[in-house]
């Protein structure tokens, strides 16, 4: 089948080529098959995946979360301060940022990594200025530590992020292909979404993001391709609009 047969591909929005696209992914993407940590294969090949994209002339900054480390809702849950806890998740993102640095810079990706939280010795803080020109040229820019903020989750500072750097798309890599009317991991007869409003992913609770985040975009009119990022070259294929997504946008 031809790709333009594909209704999916109707539901992009209309700004392709894009100039320039967040890719927000969990930590838990980056432990692979393993069940904590970080999966050198792994993480190598999403390098591979965002240098297919770089290569085609967008620019991509990235935002990553912590699951694979730690998780600050769970520490909190535990009986910890959640801002301590958070605090502790915001790290976790930092070295999930350095990891993925080091292996784009393996493969001749040029980088920048950008804290919400200063740690000088260690990585660049974040200047919305200089984030831009370091994409102007040609460079990812990974930016670390979530907002900066106890309270925020990574996806709200993907949203952020991305409103700031004015992204065309926040490309979402997660386990699943797009969103469903129901956990489709629990239930066999869930059913893809190809396009939902940020309004429905909001009051029908959907799970794409936390409603912090999808008001952001929303507010900021950016659209969500939510894809599996556990397949290769996906990223490369929904950023030219192939292959199967849902898309978030009004
Ligand atoms: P251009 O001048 O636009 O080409 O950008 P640049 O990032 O190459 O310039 P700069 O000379 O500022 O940075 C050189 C290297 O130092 C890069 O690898 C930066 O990531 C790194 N760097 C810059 N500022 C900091 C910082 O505050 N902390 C850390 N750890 N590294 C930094």
């Amino acid at each position: 089948m031809s790709a333009n047969l594909n209704p999916v591909h109707e539901n992009m929005p209309e700004q392709r080529p894009y100039k320039r696209v967040l890719l927000k992914m969990s930590g838990e993407v980056l432990m692979g098959p393993n069940e904590f940590g970080l999966h050198p294969e792994t993480v190598a090949r999403v390098a591979r995946d965002i240098q297919t994209v770089i290569d085609t002339g967008v620019q991509v900054c990235v935002v990553v979360g912590a699951g694979n480390i730690f998780r600050g809702v769970s520490g909190a849950s535990q009986g910890m301060d959640r801002t301590a806890a958070d605090h502790m998740g915001m790290l976790g993102i930092v070295i999930n940022a350095l990891c993925l640095q080091n292996a784009l810079e393996a493969i001749g990706v040029q980088t920048r990594v950008q804290s919400a939280i200063r740690m000088d010795e260690i990585c660049e803080p974040y200047i919305r200025r200089r984030a831009i020109r370091h994409m102007d040229k040609g460079r990812v820019v990974i930016f670390a530590a979530g907002t900066g903020n106890p309270y925020f989750t990574s996806d709200t500072g993907a949203s952020l992020r991305a409103s700031e750097m004015n992204c065309d798309l926040i490309a979402k890599g997660t386990k699943v292909d797009g969103v469903y009317n129901a956990d489709p991991m629990t239930n066999p007869d869930a059913v893809r979404f190809e396009k939902v409003s940020y309004m429905d992913v909001l009051t029908k609770d959907l799970r794409v993001m936390d409603a912090t985040a999808i008001s952001l975009a929303r507010d900021n009119s950016i659209p969500i391709a939510v894809f599996n990022i556990r397949e290769e070259n996906n990223f490369a294929n929904i950023v030219k609009g192939e292959g199967t997504f849902t898309i978030v946008g009004d």
